[in-house]
């Protein structure tokens, strides 16, 4: 009993330092206590065996304490908002880089910023709409074939992420028909996200941006329509810059061109190399007429463009892809 008394004083002791109590749990003169009970007579063991037991249980509450002493150590108090070295005290241990506005971003408030000096009011486009908005208020009737030329993605209740920004016009042709009726003009830019299910490569992607002109008034030209898109990339480039067009087919404008611009010597150009930058057109009576717009009264043309191109162009970028990437390596160079 004295024994038992002896381990107790000395194991409960060590406890209360150790920095792993349980360990003691397995010290030889603890197990040596047991081994004492077969040598014992009969009449004694219960009483030395109980006394095991009494001691094995104030070890294990003394470890139990310790151990929760331990753990109540090791936790300290850090600020999850510090950025960096406050916690840890290293230096850079996280990267304390600020994020920085998306290269198209930067493009787009550059685009819409141009036309809304020349008095064209933004609009957003969207990224989800219907069949009537994509195709049918722009003139392309139910199964004609100019609707391949749009690989809409669609979900299965019918609705559509728009291949392109025109799937504002009609919204824009209904909301700015009062300003007509009472004598002013229609003058608006969409921008935004269109979708497409192409086959990527360097020019093309499943995602990309577009900007998108329409504008109506009484008596509206198509030589407006080619002063303003050639004003827009001369401010846009920043030089003086040659300008052509080609006849192309879009539903919704009749007649319907591809307007091009010669690549400047100063974006590694020579005479010549002609870049298609958008299609555009005078807007169709048919697309007027979805609006509730009398084209016997009013006539318009529309633009619609993408945005990589122009600033694949601008910044020598030669593939696509980057764009939506998210690779920081591309990013930090528009820092
Ligand atoms: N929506 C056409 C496209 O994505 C581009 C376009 C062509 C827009 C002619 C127009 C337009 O507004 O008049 O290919």
């Amino acid at each position: 009993m004295q024994n038992i008394n002896d381990v107790r004083n000395k194991l409960i002791a060590q406890v209360a330092v150790s920095d792993n109590p349980r360990d003691l749990l397995k010290v030889p003169e603890f197990k040596q206590l047991y081994s004492v009970i077969s040598t014992l007579p009969v009449e004694q063991r219960g009483a030395y065996g109980k006394s095991i037991n009494e001691l094995k249980q104030a070890l294990e509450a003394a470890i139990l304490s310790r151990e929760a002493e331990l753990e109540d150590a090791t936790v300290e108090m850090i600020d999850i908002t510090a950025p960096w070295d406050v916690n840890t005290g290293q230096q850079n241990l996280l990267s304390t880089e600020q994020g920085t506005q998306h290269p198209l971003t930067l493009e787009l408030e550059l685009i819409v910023d141009i036309f809304t000096r020349m008095g064209f009011e933004a609009v957003e486009s969207r990224q989800i709409d219907d069949d009537h908005h994509m195709f049918g208020s722009l003139n392309f009737p139910e199964n004609h074939p100019a609707r391949d030329n749009f690989d809409t993605f669609r979900t299965e209740e019918g609705f559509v992420s728009p291949a392109h920004t025109s799937t504002m016009q009609n919204r824009i042709l209904i909301e700015g028909k009062a300003k007509l009726e009472a004598g002013g003009q229609i003058a608006a830019v969409s921008y935004g996200r269109v979708f497409r299910n192409e086959d990527l490569d360097a020019t093309h992607e499943h995602t990309f941006y577009q900007y998108e002109g329409v504008f109506v008034s009484k008596d509206a030209t198509l030589g407006q329509m080619l002063g303003t898109l050639r004003s827009f990339f001369e401010i846009y480039y920043d030089q003086k810059l040659k300008t052509k067009t080609q006849p192309a087919y879009f539903p919704f404008v009749e007649p319907g061109l591809e307007f091009a611009i010669e690549r400047p010597a100063a974006l590694n150009g020579k005479p010549g190399e002609w870049l298609e930058m958008l299609g555009c057109g005078m807007i169709h009576p048919n697309v007027l007429a979805a609006a509730g717009i009398d084209s016997t009264k009013y006539r318009g043309f529309a633009w619609g463009g993408g945005v990589e191109r122009l600033a694949m162009l601008k910044y020598g970028i030669e593939d696509i892809r980057h764009f939506e990437s998210g690779k920081l390596q591309f990013l930090r160079k528009f820092l």
